[in-house]
């Protein structure tokens, strides 16, 4: 649990000490601020946010402007945690100067404290040039959401020998362009455990099993607030869908009886004026 700040120093102080990294989603102020309450080490403003905050299909059609937008939000709620924003799709594909402008844009209009993108030899060139402009940068390999028309779906990655050893590979590539941890996203166990082995940055797991240096987990995944989708890595600590639904509909039932507002929801009028109205 984060007492005192956790900063990009954090990942690999908490690798040599053998202390698991937490992470979560967060897109808003009043979730942020909880989080961070929590003791959560980091908060990414995932670009999952396209999926369950703005309820597109997957994560390509987000914006850079929605992005910073709620980066802006979190960061307004955050205090202790390390503050990634997730650089959306096309924002560091098209060039290297639109990579390290859009990267900058999240530390100098919304407050973030590192970035992450998706990808390892395609891109590196983008991730060593944002790292030259002094902004942390995570990498994230496995089932890349933004790669899901390439994948033909969300599907689990590194399941055959050679996409095992060209994920290694890939790994010890973003270590050597100076990223900060590693996201495995939907990997095998036990190829994540070579990985995490392998590197000297932390890895950070999301259905990638137990032997990564942390977690992460879409928050609204966590609290059983999105069952549009829910994958095998999923563990739902809560179910709030249920409990919002439920609560509504009291509202709805006690607005239309008149049972709400009652007495103690309501200003009184001094008795003398309400005599004149
Ligand atoms: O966008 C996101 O929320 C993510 C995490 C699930 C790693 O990339």
């Amino acid at each position: 649990m984060a007492e005192k700040k956790f900063t990009i120093q954090s990942f690999k102080n908490a690798k040599k000490q053998g202390r698991r990294v937490s992470v979560l989603t967060a897109y808003d102020y009043t979730m942020a601020r909880l989080l961070d309450q929590a003791g959560v080490d980091c908060l990414l403003v995932g670009d999952s946010l396209a999926m369950v905050m703005l309820g597109y299909e997957n994560t390509l059609q987000v914006t850079m402007d929605d992005m910073i937008h709620h980066t802006k939000a979190v960061a307004r709620g955050n205090q202790k945690a390390l503050l990634i924003g997730d650089m959306p799709f096309m924002s560091y594909h098209v060039s290297i100067d639109e990579a390290v402008r859009n990267a900058g844009r999240f530390v100098k209009e919304a407050g973030a404290h590192a970035v992450k993108l998706e990808g390892s030899q395609n891109v590196a060139d983008k991730i060593r040039a944002i790292i030259k402009a002094q902004i942390p940068v995570i990498g994230h390999l496995g089932l890349t959401p933004q790669s899901v028309n390439a994948f033909g779906g969300f599907k689990i990655q590194g399941k055959d020998i050679e996409a095992a050893h060209r994920m290694i590979d890939d790994a010890l590539l973003l270590q050597d362009t100076g990223v900060s941890a590693i996201v495995l996203e939907c990997v095998p166990d036990l190829l994540a455990k070579k990985i995490t082995e392998t590197v000297d940055i932390p890895t950070i797991g999301i259905g990638a099993g137990v032997h990564c240096d942390g977690q992460v987990l879409v928050i609204h995944d966590l609290l059983g607030l999105y069952p549009d989708m829910r994958p095998k890595f999923v563990k739902t600590y809560d179910t709030q869908a249920g409990r919002v639904i439920t609560a509504v509909k009291k509202y709805i039932e006690e607005v239309s009886s008149g049972q709400f507002p009652a007495k103690e929801h309501t200003f009184a009028m001094d008795p003398q004026l309400s005599s004149k109205l």
